[in-house]
């Protein structure tokens, strides 16, 4: 097999050859070895500059979603120990649904639910599976799901298995999301509507305006489901997400993953409770998977208390975007996302590849994000703001990157 004859399927990681589609490369006589085509699919990605690979951290941290620094923190340790104390468990031992059902789980619950101002919170092992089974068992035959074109791989991966129909809406577009609707009703789309969408988009620090998200949802009877993975802790009262103002509201879900600003683990799908009992009742990675960890159920719950005691964080959070912004554009001339998540625009793979490799070798940790991440044509940096790091090792950040792009002109 060449290269050049391949069909590759991308992320999926599957390759397949012309005229031989259906026929397992295992099965043609036995010669190759088992993973020949896994093989070749990775030498067509490094071909195509794409090849990953895992690095270990070193670096001044701007790469991690630490945000507010708390992973490493005094308190979180102490929590840990104070859980470790009182002998709650490491391992749950089995799915909530048997065993597994911890006190833990939830207590975490009931202060996350009171904390968002939801009616209800369930705790998933990570924010991955929380937006795959959402996506995958929320949303039934006859409705309709719009998302937005950015929306993150768990969302994808989760309405590969829904029997709603889905349309996709351009980024941060409002009204393309309502064009959707609206054009699907007049073919005679009758069920429910869900709208997904990111509070901030953490590959590109931007995000949509939830009112007037909102106000469409209301309009059109629609359910709004907001992914806060990158706001959960740096925005709204208390570190409560941007979409503070709409928890509670009975068409409105939103996830909180907990591995990044709150610094430990997991994600809770915050909503009404007759969704988190369909969610217990259907969703398969609810059902046949081990429960989360107690013990990082115990330290989550110390963490969103941390979170809601952090102001004095979220300021100098602040502080630290401000203060790339202006690095940015002094040394750079480029303009800041406004947020904590700062994307800068390379457009080709190789060189966004060698411009990351060029500021690690500074001993700046700031990775290149290539498709299917992002969008063909669009691989970047992705410099994340986080307290891991001082203002003025942001300042000596965006000088080198000054550097390193005047010396690739
Ligand atoms: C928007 C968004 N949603 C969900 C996830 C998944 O969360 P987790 O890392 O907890 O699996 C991520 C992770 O990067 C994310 O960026």
């Amino acid at each position: 097999m060449t290269i050049a004859n391949e069909l590759n399927d991308g992320a999926e990681g599957i390759t397949r050859t012309r005229g031989g589609e259906g026929v397992p490369e295992g099965a043609r006589g036995g010669q190759r070895p088992p993973f020949a085509d896994l093989e070749a699919n990775l030498k067509l990605l490094s071909a195509e500059g794409r090849r990953r690979s895992l690095e270990r951290l070193g670096g001044s941290d701007f790469a991690s979603n630490d945000y507010l620094g708390l992973a490493q923190s005094i308190e979180l340790r102490e929590a840990t120990a104070d859980a470790v104390n009182r002998q709650v468990p490491v391992g749950a031992g089995g799915s909530r649904l048997l065993r597994g059902n911890h006190a833990e789980h939830e207590a975490l619950e009931e202060s996350a639910s009171s904390y968002f101002g939801a009616e209800s919170a369930l705790y998933f092992a990570n924010g991955f599976a929380a937006n795959m089974t959402l996506f995958a068992t929320a949303p039934q035959r006859g409705d309709l799901v719009v998302y937005d074109e950015w929306i993150h791989a768990s969302v994808h991966d989760g309405l590969a298995r829904t029997r709603a129909e889905r349309a996709v809406a351009r980024h941060n577009d409002a009204q393309a999301i309502d064009d959707a609707i609206v054009g699907w009703r007049e073919r005679g789309g009758v069920g429910r509507v869900w709208i997904a969408v990111e509070s901030l988009y953490g590959m590109d620090g931007d995000g949509p305006d939830l009112a007037e998200l909102d106000a469409l949802a209301s309009r059109r009877g629609a359910v709004l489901v907001i992914d806060e993975a990158h706001a959960t802790g740096v925005f709204g009262p208390g570190g409560r997400g941007r979409a503070a103002f709409l928890e509670g509201r009975e068409n409105v879900v939103t996830v909180h993953t907990c591995g990044k600003a709150l610094g430990t683990a997991g994600a809770l799908v915050c909503g009404p409770r007759v969704l988190k009992e369909f969610l217990v009742n259907r969703g398969r990675a609810f059902i046949f998977s081990t429960a989360p960890s107690p013990l990082v159920a115990a330290v989550t719950r110390a963490a969103i208390d941390l979170c809601e005691r952090s102001d004095s964080r979220r300021e100098e959070l602040r502080r630290r975007v401000d203060c790339a912004t202006r690095a940015l554009s002094l040394y750079c001339g480029l303009k800041g996302s406004g947020s904590h998540v700062v994307p800068i625009v390379v457009g080709e793979d190789g060189a966004a590849v060698e411009l990351a490799a060029g500021l690690r070798a500074r001993g700046f940790d700031v990775r290149a994000i290539r498709p299917p991440t992002v969008p063909v044509g669009t691989a970047r940096l992705r410099v994340a703001l986080t307290l891991n790091v001082t203002e003025s090792a942001v300042e000596s950040l965006f000088q080198a990157l000054g550097a390193e792009l005047a010396a690739r002109r």
